[in-house]
């Protein structure tokens, strides 16, 4: 039997990913001169937005001993830390002052830092950049800068709408990306009388290839259980309607769909809270029905279901997933979950290594489920 048609023990791995942009928190709940916690693979940030409405993250732990800088004091551009009033400059983290110091003691404050992110508003959040580990010797350890700028929603006109949407689940990212590629779970979770019943499910095929970093689900006229398609439908011929879908290291799945001059597009990240827990995030962005009125509650309505039915779901599978039980992955539905764990080793083993990544799909692969 060729191997691809055994189950494949699924690999228990939570790991998480450094050297990647991650959605932190909805740029419209962080107000200039406040601070907000929030925590990202496990790293405790504080996060809010200078006088000029910059937004920063800084660690949240004072290099000095260990308090959370959240409750200091924040002046627009430096924030003092509760205990021994050290302040720190909330952009680079670096300590501009330590009171205790008297005249004659010439420690050198500025060679002290808090750690601080690169961070960025994009699209309705806030994104920081999470480098590498820095070696050891924290507290000295000036901020890392991102190589590249935080992803963007495709635009394809200057005026659209955008909307976001977002839920937290009890389960590693690893399930929450594996969950949101899962094209076999729709007709089983995602049923309304208004969507579909589990007796609408029938033979699909789709084209997928391989792109930097990820890959993509070729284009081609959606399937009917794309959220939007319906409503699209109102407005083009079925066969000039045509989406992509790409996902891509280390959590972002990006769909376009295009009918002549109207489109739709969105980024949903799932984001590694802690090792046991993800919060998927979706915004997007769209120029149809930019006169009607209500629509993007309704579209919010729609995927906001869409996405409770997700997280319930996944509140379920963790209440199975704490027995240990050993998991499978069997083809062809469960094939982009292998892509993704093997992108994941990939990418590894490419830094580890220096070597370029070594793409795990050979090249174009047509892939069968019934959903
Ligand atoms: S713990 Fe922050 S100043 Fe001492
Ligand atoms: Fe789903």
């Amino acid at each position: 039997m060729p191997e691809l048609d055994l189950p494949q023990r699924q690999a228990t791995d939570t790991l998480m990913l450094t050297g990647f942009w991650y959605r932190a928190l909805p740029a419209d709940r962080v107000h200039r001169n406040q601070l907000h916690k929030a925590t990202l693979l496990e790293i405790p940030l504080v996060i809010g937005r200078d006088r000029q409405s910059r937004p920063f993250a800084l660690r949240d732990g004072c290099p000095h001993r260990g308090m959370p800088l959240n409750s200091g004091k924040f002046d627009g551009e430096n924030l003092e830390c509760p205990y021994h009033g050290w302040q720190f400059d909330v952009h680079n983290g670096q300590c501009q002052l330590i009171p205790s110091l008297t005249s004659d003691q010439t420690m050198k404050v500025d060679r002290i830092y808090a750690g601080s992110y690169p961070c960025e508003e994009q699209d309705h959040f806030i994104w920081v950049y999470i480098p590498d580990p820095p070696p050891p010797g924290a507290g000295f350890t000036k901020p890392a800068e991102a190589g590249e700028p935080a992803p963007t929603i495709e635009k394809f006109s200057p005026n659209y709408k955008l909307a976001y949407l977002q839920a937290e689940m009890p389960v590693s990212i690893d399930h929450g990306i594996i969950g949101l590629m899962d094209p076999a779970h729709g007709p089983f979770v995602h049923q309304a009388w208004w969507w579909r019943t589990r007796h609408s499910i029938h033979e699909k095929q789709k084209n997928f290839e391989p792109i930097p970093n990820g890959f993509r689900m070729s284009a081609h006229t959606p399937s009917s259980n794309s959220a939007p398609y319906r409503l699209l439908r109102l407005y083009a011929e079925a066969d000039s309607i045509s989406t992509t879908i790409d996902f891509v290291l280390p959590n972002i799945r990006t769909e376009t769909i295009r009918a002549g001059k109207y489109w739709f597009s969105s980024l949903t990240t799932v984001t590694p809270i802690t090792r046991s827990r993800c919060r998927i995030d979706v915004v997007a962005a769209w120029n149809l029905f930019r006169w009607v009125p209500l629509m993007p509650e309704l579209l919010k309505f729609v995927f906001g279901k869409f996405v409770e039915q997700d997280r319930r779901t996944m509140e379920m599978q963790a209440e199975g997933l704490k027995h240990n039980p050993h998991l499978m992955l069997i083809d062809d539905a469960d094939r982009p979950a292998k892509w993704y764990f093997q992108l994941k080793a990939a990418h590894l083993d490419a830094k580890r290594t220096g070597q370029p990544m070594k793409h795990p799909m050979p090249g174009p692969v047509t892939l069968k489920w019934r959903s």
